[in-house]
C-alpha cells in the first residue's frame, strides 16, 4: 500500500471571469459560434474557489480587464517559484495585453516581474514538480523560452514536444500529484518525449483519451486533494484507487475556451 497522500496549503492566483467569452478561435476547443452561458459560467468559477478556500487554500484575485476575454486563464501569466515571477509572452496577439495586466498585479503585490523575451504562456506550459521544471513546446512556449526559463531560476528544465492540438499547452496533458509525481496522457507527447516522462516517472498515473478530452489532466493537487473535473471519470476512479481524495469541479463552461481548473489557477510559491 503506497503512503497516504498529504496535503499542503497553497496560495493561488485566479482572475474572476467578468468578461469571459469565446470571440476568437486559438485552439480546436474554440469556436466563433459558440455562445457562453456568462451566468454559468460565473457561478462554476465561484464553485471552484470556494472548493479551494473549504480547503485551505488561499486564494488572491487580479481585476479583470475588459476586452480580454481569455484572462480568467490565470496559469498563463507568470510561473511563480521561490518567490521569484517569470511572466510571460503570449502567442496569440488577442492575449498579448494580459501580461501588462498580471505584471501590475505582481508589481503592486511586492514582486519583481521577468519579462520573457521569447513565446512563453507560463504555467499552462511550465509545471515544476520535484528538481525539475517541465517545460511543454510545439504550439505555445517555444524552447528558446525553456532556456530562458532554466536560466532565470537555475532549476534543470525539460522540453517536452506536444504533438496533439486539443493538448497545446502541457497542462493539459499532465499535472503534478503531488511530491515528485504526476499524471499524464502519454499521446500528447511526441515519441521522445512519451520515453522521457516514462523513465523519469514510472509510478506516474497514466489517464485515458477520454479522461484527457473531458479535461482531467487540468487538474490542481494540493499533494492530496485533487480538484478535478467530474467528466474525467476514469481518471477519477485511478485517483482513489492511489489514495487521493478527489474533489469534482466542473468548469464545463470554460472548456468551451479550451481551458479547465488548472488553466483558472496560478500557484504562487513562496
Ligand atoms: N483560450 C485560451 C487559449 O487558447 C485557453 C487557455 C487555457 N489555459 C491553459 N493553461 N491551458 O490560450
Amino acid at each position: 500500500m503506497p503512503t497516504t497522500p498529504v496535503s499542503r496549503p497553497r496560495r493561488y492566483l485566479v482572475c474572476e471571469p467578468r468578461y469571459f467569452d469565446v470571440q476568437y478561435a486559438i485552439n480546436p476547443w474554440m469556436s466563433q459560434n459558440t455562445q457562453v452561458d456568462l451566468t454559468l459560467a460565473r457561478a462554476q468559477w465561484k464553485t471552484l474557489i470556494r472548493a479551494y478556500r473549504d480547503h485551505g487554500h488561499t486564494v488572491d484575485s487580479v481585476e479583470p480587464v475588459p476586452g480580454l476575454p481569455d484572462m480568467v486563464f490565470a496559469a498563463n501569466a507568470a510561473l511563480v517559484v521561490n518567490g521569484r515571477v517569470f511572466g510571460s509572452r503570449f502567442h496569440a496577439s488577442q492575449r498579448r495585453p494580459e501580461s501588462t495586466a498580471y505584471e501590475t498585479w505582481f508589481k503592486a503585490a511586492g514582486y519583481d516581474l521577468h519579462r520573457p523575451e521569447s513565446v512563453c504562456e507560463g504555467e499552462g506550459d511550465l509545471v515544476p514538480v520535484g528538481r525539475f521544471i517541465l517545460a511543454g513546446t510545439g504550439f505555445r512556449t517555444t524552447r528558446a523560452a525553456h532556456d530562458e526559463v532554466q536560466e532565470f531560476f537555475g532549476v534543470p528544465t525539460i522540453g517536452l514536444r506536444l504533438v496533439d492540438p486539443h493538448f497545446y499547452h502541457l497542462d493539459t496533458a499532465l499535472f503534478v500529484l503531488g511530491g515528485e509525481n504526476i499524471a499524464y496522457y502519454p499521446q500528447a507527447f511526441s515519441p521522445g518525449s512519451r520515453e522521457v516522462l516514462r523513465c523519469l516517472y514510472p509510478q506516474a498515473i497514466v489517464a485515458s483519451r477520454d479522461d484527457a478530452m473531458a479535461f482531467g489532466l487540468n487538474s490542481v493537487s494540493d499533494g492530496r486533494h485533487v480538484f478535478v473535473a467530474p467528466q474525467a471519470t476514469g481518471l477519477i476512479d485511478q485517483l482513489a484507487e492511489h489514495g487521493y481524495v478527489p474533489v469534482p469541479v466542473d468548469l464545463s463552461e470554460f472548456h468551451k475556451a479550451g481551458g479547465g481548473i488548472k488553466c483558472c489557477t496560478q500557484e504562487i510559491r513562496p
